[in-house]
This record gives C-alpha cells, structure tokens and sequence, in this order.
C-alpha cells in the first residue's frame, strides 16, 4: 500500500444513531453519519476525506447532471459473532466500479483510495452496520463528472464518494415479474454491462408501467428480438427447470456481471448442481411453466440477495410458480451464501475482507 495515502476525517457534531430504528430497516432508506470523499483533478485523485453525511455543493453544468456521465457500485458489510465487520468481494466490486467507469470515460479510482476510503469510513461508522439477523450495512461507491462546462466531452473533474446504508430485506416477498417485449434495458454494443446511472433511469418508465399492473419488476428481453430472458431490474435472474439451474452469460455486453451471480454459480458448480449459461428463450420459459418442468426462479443481487419470483407473467398471461419443494436449490443457495457473508463458516474462497 502506498503509504503517503492519508484520509481527513472530520465527524459529525451529531449522530443520527439513537434516533434510528434498527429494528425496521427496509432498503435504503437511512444514511449513516458519515461520507467518503475524493475528488480527480489534474490527472490524480486527492482531498481524500471523510466528512459528515449532508448536501453538498456540485457545478450545476456538471456532466452527471445534463449526460449521465456516472457510475456506481453496491457491496455490504455484516457483522459476524465475535463483533468483526466482513465485507464481501469487495475486491470484485472495486474491479468492476473501474470496468464501468472506462465504458462512460471515467478514470479509474486506485485499488487503495477504494480500500482505504472504505476501511476508514467503516472505521467511523461502525456502530451502524447493523446486529439485526439478516440485516446488513449496504455500501455505495459511486463516481461522477463534477466539471463546469456544458459541451459535450468527457469531463475533467469528478468526485468519488462511498455512502452507507443499513439496510434489511430489498424485497420483503416474493417477487411477481412480467416478461418485457416492449421496451429495451440494453442492446449489444450498448452500455448494458455497466453500473452506469443512465441505465437505471431509462428502466424506470417501463418497470413503473409494469408496477401500474400489479408486478412487482421486469424480466428484461434482449433488445433486437424480444425473445430471449436477460435480466430482472435489480438483479441477474436465474431459472431452475429439470433440475438444471439455468442464467444468461454475461458476454454479451447487455447484461450486468453480478457478483452474486458469479458466487450462486460457483457455488452450484461446487455443489454439483448442474449448470447452464445460456440464453432462455421466453417461449421456453413459458412451455416451461405449462409442463411445470419450472421448479424455481429467482433473482441475484447485493441489494436483492436472493429474491425468489413466485409469479411470471408472459405475454400478458400469469403464471404462478410452484411451491419449492423443503430442498429447494435457492433456500440453499441463500442460506450457504448468507453463512458465507456472516462469518458462520469459514472463508475457503478468500471471498470476505475483515474489518
Ligand atoms: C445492488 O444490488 O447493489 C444494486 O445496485 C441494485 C440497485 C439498483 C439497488
């Protein structure tokens, strides 16, 4: 680590602590006190800081603003038995915040201004990862073009922050999806791989039309044809049927690298769990369901975790899924995942850093 590397903090005057409710935690919904900080000026990251949580002055020319030059990241922190914070893949998050920040001609943030700015805020804020069974302290790393100049180039200023979160469930219960055939996420080509902002904003008119009639999320289709599943709105997707787990690659470019994806997927591979990567088409999907060779389906993410889908609704049809079995591949999926993240057995994939 280079060692000039040095992190200001500056503490609130007040925490939001004792006024928050740990026992109700939803998503995203609480701040906690503290912010990181950094700011990419003349060809280097400096300023590096913690700061309390609050508004914050921005050019308003700025191109995150007026483009959507931005990109993000989501990763958690828990707390195991003995008190320690262990975060997961979160070498895997800072690799990707970079893949996603070359596609929008964003400068990469360094391996340690990652790190440390994470450790350091943790370190200030780690009364607020929460104690709560099953509950987490979501984080957020996200940078943006912070310039003042309205043409259209890649900016020459951005800020790096890391937000926290205590957070509970994404989805309180199963999901209920409806297969998209309208509107597109991503095509080839695109910027669909990657956490840029942009991408959730243009999912919202469609996913709120969806939630107009009654579902909870989309099942994404490929752009050109419609016919195949990619992803769900907040997750990767994944499908169960014959005893076969089946999910879309990734090689594409129109579908996100999912850090939980990849770790279900080793994990299944692990299991013996038979695995494909492949892309379902819609019409298999629904002769799937009509046969009730359709055992599971469910969604991957650091905010949704496991989401299990209990409803798929395909060309304006509803079909309910079946009941999982007292076997079923997501119930074990989730709970080998969640003792993996909560330190409840031992780290034999080098998946979690202690805090
Ligand atoms: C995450 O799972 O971390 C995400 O970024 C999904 C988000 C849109 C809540």
């Amino acid at each position: 680590m280079n060692k000039t590397l040095t992190i200001r903090v500056t503490k609130a005057s007040q925490s939001r602590l004792e006024s928050t409710n740990f026992d109700a935690l939803a998503f995203g919904q609480i701040i906690s006190d503290h912010m990181f900080v950094a700011e990419y000026e003349d060809g280097a990251w400096q300023n590096l800081r913690v700061e309390p949580y609050g508004p914050m002055q921005i050019n308003p020319a700025n191109a995150t603003l007026h483009y959507g030059q931005s990109v993000f990241e989501g990763l958690k922190a828990y707390r195991n038995e003995a008190g320690e914070l262990l975060v997961f893949r979160g070498d895997a998050n800072q690799r990707r915040l970079n893949e996603s920040a070359a596609r929008m001609c964003i400068p990469e943030v360094p391996e340690e201004v990652f790190m440390e700015g994470m450790r350091k805020l943790l370190e200030v804020d780690r009364e607020w990862v929460p104690r709560q069974p099953g509950c987490s302290l979501y984080i957020r790393p996200f940078i943006f073009a912070a310039d003042d100049y309205l043409g259209i180039r890649p900016s020459r200023k951005y800020t790096f922050m890391i937000l926290t979160s205590p957070v509970g469930k994404y989805y309180a219960k199963p999901v209920a999806v409806k297969v998209e055939t309208q509107y597109a996420r991503a095509i080839e080509g695109g910027t669909g791989s990657a956490k840029a902002a942009g991408n959730y904003a243009g999912s919202l008119f469609p996913a709120l039309k969806a939630q107009k009639e009654g579902y909870d999320q989309l099942l994404w289709t490929d752009g050109k044809t419609h016919q195949y599943i990619e992803e769900s709105g907040t997750m990767n997707v994944m499908f169960v049927i014959n005893g076969t787990l089946i999910t879309a690659p990734t090689t594409t470019g129109t579908i996100l690298k999912g850090i939980t994806r990849d770790s279900v997927l080793i994990l299944a591979r692990e299991m013996g769990f038979p695995v494909e990567e492949r892309f379902l088409p819609v019409r298999e999907l629904e002769e799937s369901l009509l046969s009730g060779t359709l055992e599971e389906a469910f969604g991957t993410g650091t905010a949704a975790t496991v989401a299990f889908i209990h409803l798929i609704n395909i060309h304006g049809k509803d079909y309910l899924l079946p009941e999982k079995s007292t076997n079923a591949f997501s119930d074990r999926i989730l709970k080998t995942l969640d003792d993996i993240k909560y330190g409840k057995v031992a780290d034999e994939r080098g998946w979690i850093m202690k805090f």
